[in-house]
């Protein structure tokens, strides 16, 4: 299967596990219950859940574990996107094409769609079907990934860089967690979902080396887009980074030296996907998929 067809069907699916899991509308609290919904369903590219499915499947990982691997880690993602989006935040007004959520449901349920959708990840989790040890592991990375070491961590890194000059070390690391721990651990969380532990120590760091790589290329693109594309193509405001004088990747290297640097990010990645290729455990050509995942992370537009 090519993989165009291959990422269309699993993100059909995608869809369709998502909608039916999360909180029914109709049922109180409804604007919460709304605002969620919104967040989660309003049309990503799913580069976290396709990670997850393509990693998973090159370990012989269960489908309906992956499926719930990738709706945590998209609901951890949609409640970073709705809190990085309010006031407090980066003060944006459009996500996905549409009306960021605060602006369509107000602060107090952005805030709490956010929490609540922190919560549904690991509840969505905590309740599938597999090994205690597979989802207690999986649920390790989910929230380490997330939290003060990760997603979280790097926020606060970056509310605190406004305006500021930093280290390329200090950007480095504020930006392989705020964006890079969550695309590593929906790598990383496909691979635990599967045979993990029959997997050689060197492939277990190809998948970490894989995904760090991916997770800054996926960050230095975005900083890329957001001074190259149009507001309509990229579904929020462009040349918002440069107006709120955030420190990015094109501030710091100008707009060649960062895709420069993207270039460098995207053969790290692929150069640590030969020493998965390598163990016997990862089956044959599986790899391809991840190839074809980072190709696509380089190339978006979006
Ligand atoms: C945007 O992530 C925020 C960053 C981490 C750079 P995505 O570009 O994956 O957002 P969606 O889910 O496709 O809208
Ligand atoms: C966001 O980085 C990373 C998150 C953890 C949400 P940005 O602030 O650059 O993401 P966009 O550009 O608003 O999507
Ligand atoms: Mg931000
Ligand atoms: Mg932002
Ligand atoms: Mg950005």
């Amino acid at each position: 299967m090519d993989f165009k067809t291959w990422s269309s069907e699993r993100i059909g699916h995608f869809e369709w596990f998502a909608q039916s899991t999360l909180p029914q509308v109709g049922t109180d609290p409804k604007k919460l219950i709304g605002a969620m919904r919104y967040a989660v369903l309003n049309g990503g590219k799913r580069i976290r859940a396709l990670l997850t499915y393509a990693a998973g499947e090159a370990c012989g990982a269960e489908a309906a574990l992956l499926d719930a691997g990738a709706l945590a880690l998209e609901c951890i993602h949609g409640y970073s996107l709705v809190h990085d989006d309010m006031p407090a935040m980066d003060n944006d007004t459009l996500r996905r094409g549409k009306p960021t959520v605060h602006v369509a449901y107000g602060e107090a349920t952005a805030m709490l769609a956010g929490d609540a959708l922190q919560t549904q990840a690991f509840e969505v989790l905590s309740h599938a079907k597999g090994e205690a040890s597979t989802l207690v592991r999986m649920l390790q990375t989910l929230s380490h990934a997330s939290g003060v070491r990760g997603m979280a961590g790097g926020q606060a890194l970056d509310l605190d860089m406004v305006g500021q000059a930093p280290s390329e070390l200090a950007l480095m690391r504020m930006q392989n967690m705020k964006t890079g721990a969550l695309i590593t651990a929906s790598v990383l969380m496909g691979a635990q979902a599967g045979h993990w532990t029959q997997l050689s120590e060197t492939a277990q760091a190809g998948f970490a080396r894989y995904g760090h790589a991916l997770g800054l290329l996926f960050q230095v693109v975005d900083d890329i887009l957001d001074c190259t594309q149009a507001t309509e193509t990229l579904g929020k405001t462009a040349g918002k980074d440069a107006k709120d004088d955030k420190p990015t990747w094109v501030s710091f290297k100008g707009l060649e030296g960062a895709q420069a640097y993207a270039q460098t990010l995207y053969e790290e990645a692929l150069s640590a996907l030969d020493s998965i290729e390598a163990d016997s455990a990862v089956a044959p050509g599986a790899a391809d998929r991840l190839r074809d995942i980072a190709h696509l992370v380089k190339g978006r537009t979006h």
